[in-house]
């Protein structure tokens, strides 16, 4: 191994590779606190030449390597736990290009997502994808999880706006794909393959992605309601209205309960309700006096608060969520990014506490989440390290009964492997790990993530 690192210092430099317990310590510890590992160095490369310099020598030297971008993946997939090589793309930070004609971003993968939202909107566009880990999660992870998030609901996954990738093989062959064209069909989706490929079918270096136009006039509008049909009442009346969804959020009493607690905020009704939800919409013209006259007439409406714009002071009570139940349970937050069909919302909403609270009394749940894609986040608060893998199993054997997905946009990383069968045929996951053996057939990369024997 100290010929290995002297070798990688030579690729990086010395400072660009780090040992130090304590420096690397942010390296080998997810977001969720729930995995922490160790591993033989943190190697920072400059560039994508650098990094199919230090994949080659990894490679050839057999060491295991795990790409790391923000960290803020959230199922386990972005640390290493036996002493992988951690490749952070830190330093692959440089934003190339806006074109603001062809609608278009080039990327280094390390650049921040808010960072390339801030250079889009320079330019009076928008990034297609956001998330509440904007700040730290990086343009590389979001491929790499093939990330939902908030915008999902009118510009889809990471997937959809992924037109072109650079990006270093196993043994450090460079694949690029990079055509700013609209159209370009020739063979394989290779881009689309690699999007939500977790680390495990190459290092992702640059990214070239659509930029969409931002809605010019929003509003934004918490309001509580009687249950998810109602909820999904509001958003066939607004749809019907001729407005444009911008973002469909769920939340229920309880967490909005917590939130208020731990981010000491008042409740935002008089009148409380079983569930809220947070909706922003656009319209050709006055979109917050259509929003008014949209819950004038629906049904199951308890009580609401309608702001113009993007209303950050709403937003605020929905994007606190994933901090106040990391910082309210005592056990690291169980995470179960699920979705079901959105007509079995309901069903499911009122069958999970049953289920839990017949035999986990003591776990407290959080479910929220992207209501309009059928995407909702179970997070189980206080769960005993020693029932994870009981109340997963649970959890996620409910989500197949109502012919959902064990994951709805946060991967499946090592948190979710033994249930990856749930929502895949034997003959899929053959294919999926024949894809796995081509691109890496040495099995150097993230090799304990997205495992499908
Ligand atoms: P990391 O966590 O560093 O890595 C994630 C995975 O991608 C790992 O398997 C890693 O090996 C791989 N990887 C990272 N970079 C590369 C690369 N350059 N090449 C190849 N593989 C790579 N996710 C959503 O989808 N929707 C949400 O709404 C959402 N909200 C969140 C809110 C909060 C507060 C937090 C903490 C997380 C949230 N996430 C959400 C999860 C997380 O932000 C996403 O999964 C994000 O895409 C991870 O990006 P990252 O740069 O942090 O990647
Ligand atoms: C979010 O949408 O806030 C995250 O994906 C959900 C989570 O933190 O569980
Ligand atoms: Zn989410």
């Amino acid at each position: 191994m100290a010929e290995l690192r002297g070798d990688l210092e030579q690729i990086v430099g010395g400072t660009h590779v780090l040992t130090d317990p304590d420096v690397v310590a942010g390296y080998v510890t997810d977001w969720t606190g729930n995995w922490h590992g160790h591993t033989a160095a943190v190697v920072r490369p400059a560039n994508t030449d650098e990094v199919s310099r230090v994949l080659a020598r990894c490679h050839r030297a057999g060491v295991a390597v795990v790409p790391q971008g923000g960290n803020t993946g959230l199922v386990g997939g972005s640390v290493p736990l036996h002493g992988e090589v951690v490749l952070s793309t830190a330093r692959l930070n440089r934003i190339e290009e806006v074109d603001a004609l062809g609608c278009t971003l080039a990327a280094g993968a390390g650049v921040r997502v808010a960072d390339a939202q801030r250079a889009a909107a320079g330019h009076g566009l928008a990034l297609g994808v956001d998330l509440a880990s904007r700040e730290s999660a990086t343009l590389g992870g979001i491929v790499a999880t093939n990330a939902g998030g908030i915008a999902f609901v009118k510009h889809g996954n990471t997937r959809a706006q992924v037109l072109g990738l650079e990006a270093v093989l196993a043994d450090g062959r460079v694949l690029t794909r990079w055509a700013a064209l609209p159209k370009d069909n020739i063979g394989y989706d290779l881009p689309g393959l690699l999007t939500g490929s977790e680390g495990t079918l190459a290092v992702i270096t640059r990214v070239l992605l659509r930029l969409v136009f931002p809605a010019q006039a929003t509003a934004t509008v918490l309001v509580g309601v009687d249950d998810a049909g109602a909820a999904l009442s509001l958003r066939d009346a607004i749809l019907e209205a001729g407005l444009t969804l911008e973002a469909a959020e769920l939340m229920t009493d309880d967490g909005l309960d917590l939130v208020c607690a731990e981010k000491d905020l008042r409740y935002p009704f008089d009148d409380r309700a079983a569930y809220t939800v947070l909706l922003e919409v656009s319209g050709p013209d006055d979109p917050e006096g259509s929003l008014v006259e949209v819950l004038a007439r629906c049904a199951g409406v308890v009580d609401g608060t309608v702001e113009k714009g993007h209303a950050e002071r709403l937003w605020h009570y929905r994007e606190s969520h994933t901090e106040s139940a990391a910082s309210s349970s005592v056990t690291p937050v169980l995470k179960l990014d699920i979705s079901v069909p959105v007509r079995e919302i309901g069903g499911f909403l009122a069958e999970l506490p049953e289920l839990l609270r017949a035999d986990h009394p003591g776990i407290r749940p959080l479910n929220f989440g992207h209501f309009a894609d059928g995407n909702i986040h179970v997070n189980l608060l206080d769960v005993p390290p020693e029932q994870r893998e009981e109340v997963t199993d649970a959890v996620f054997r409910l989500v197949a009964q109502y012919q959902g997905s064990i994951s709805a946009e946060h991967g499946i990383g090592r948190a979710k492997n033994p249930w990856i069968g749930l929502g895949r045929s034997p003959v899929d996951l053959a294919m999926m790990a024949a894809i796995r053996h081509a691109f890496d057939p040495a099995g150097i990369l993230n090799p304990h993530v997205l495992r499908f024997d």
